[in-house]
């Protein structure tokens, strides 16, 4: 690693406790402070997500940068400033409510910026950088990490605010990506950790569209996959800000789906099973779900299960799946 690369890991060790500090201390924080707390965020929760807040100055963050030493390019370089045509420097992430991003090791190495109203973007992310790599990072996997050990699980969640109101709620197993797809790469970090996760997603229709994927990288790198509903279009935050913790354990994460039921019932929605066409559709899409199932039992389960809702003998249905997976290998 180069030196630059240890001064840009230092500067984002520096500023999260800098925004830190000021979302508690200064005027133009309180705001901010209130923010989180209007959102159902403890003091305690604050603290240990070390939220912070970058002031809607141009140049607070930029002297506080130089005063230790940093070169403003350097900087730039990380995603802290931005330039202008000007040359001017400024704070990339300023107004805005700090989600500092930290590895596995509990270093920062970007941050979340997410604005105060309904500016947008929502979210502004730090750019990828020698040290970051949204592809790879796990937000909260330093932190959930033992959790995720004693309880053999990993709970997957779409945002930041859902990792933190769900461990906020009791449940400590949460990771998120970062906003975008689950990479094959971080799937393959979590299997070597767990066999079992639990995917759980904004309850709208872009988060289902995502479980879906989701569930499918889980699967590809040998995980028990669940996928956990939620009702009314909502996201796990606002579930739990909303009914509590209790109830998003027994309702939402103890009745997710297993992976080919929840396909069954994603897929339902395409078909009307009434259409003899349809029908035939539809059991061979699940059919191809059920082949890829490693498990001879589990595929099994399903085939009864299909046999008995379409009135089909458990003989035609299982040939069919053989035929599938014999086109496989
Ligand atoms: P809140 O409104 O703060 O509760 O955010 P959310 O996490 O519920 O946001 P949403 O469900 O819309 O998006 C899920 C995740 O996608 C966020 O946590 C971000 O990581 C990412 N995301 C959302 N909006 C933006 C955006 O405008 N820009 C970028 N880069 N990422 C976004
Ligand atoms: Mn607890
Ligand atoms: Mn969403
Ligand atoms: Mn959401
Ligand atoms: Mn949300």
């Amino acid at each position: 690693h180069s030196e630059d690369s240890q001064n840009v890991l230092e500067a984002h060790q520096w500023l999260t406790k800098l925004y830190h500090h000021l979302l508690r201390n200064s005027k133009d924080g309180k705001t901010a402070y209130q923010y989180l707390i209007d959102r159902g965020f403890t003091e305690d929760t604050i603290k240990k997500y070390q939220l912070g807040y970058s002031p809607n100055s141009k140049d607070f963050v930029v002297t506080f940068l130089e005063k230790k030493g940093y070169h403003p390019q350097t900087m730039v370089k990380a995603g802290l400033l931005s330039v202008n045509d000007q040359g001017e420097y400024a704070d990339r992430f300023r107004g805005r409510v700090i989600f500092p991003l930290r590895n596995h090791l509990g270093k920062t190495v970007a941050f979340a910026g997410r604005a105060l109203g309904n500016q947008e973007p929502k979210y502004l992310n730090s750019p990828e950088t020698e040290l970051f790599h949204k592809g790879r990072l796990l937000y909260n996997f330093d932190q959930a990490r033992s959790s995720i050990r004693k309880q053999k699980t990993v709970i997957l969640f779409e945002g930041f605010g859902d990792v933190i109101s769900a461990d906020q709620a009791g449940v400590h197993n949460g990771v998120a990506t970062m906003g975008t797809s689950l990479s094959s790469s971080q799937a393959n970090l979590l299997k070597r950790y767990v066999d079992k996760v639990i995917i759980c997603y904004d309850g709208d229709q872009p988060g289902i569209e995502a479980a879906v994927k989701a569930a499918k990288t889980m699967k590809a790198v040998g995980c028990q996959t669940f996928v956990a509903r939620i009702p009314d279009g909502l996201d796990p935050d606002d579930f739990i800000q909303k009914n509590g913790g209790d109830r998003f354990q027994k309702e939402v994460l103890d009745t997710s789906d297993t992976y080919v039921s929840f396909v069954m019932s994603y897929l339902r929605r395409d078909y009307n099973l009434q259409l003899e066409g349809d029908r035939i559709a539809y059991i061979e899409n699940v059919l191809q779900e059920v082949a890829l199932l490693e498990r001879a039992v589990e595929r099994e389960h399903y085939i009864n299960e299909l046999a008995n809702e379409f009135d089909m003998s458990v003989e035609t249905l299982k040939e069919e799946v053989q035929r599938i997976r014999g086109q496989k290998v």
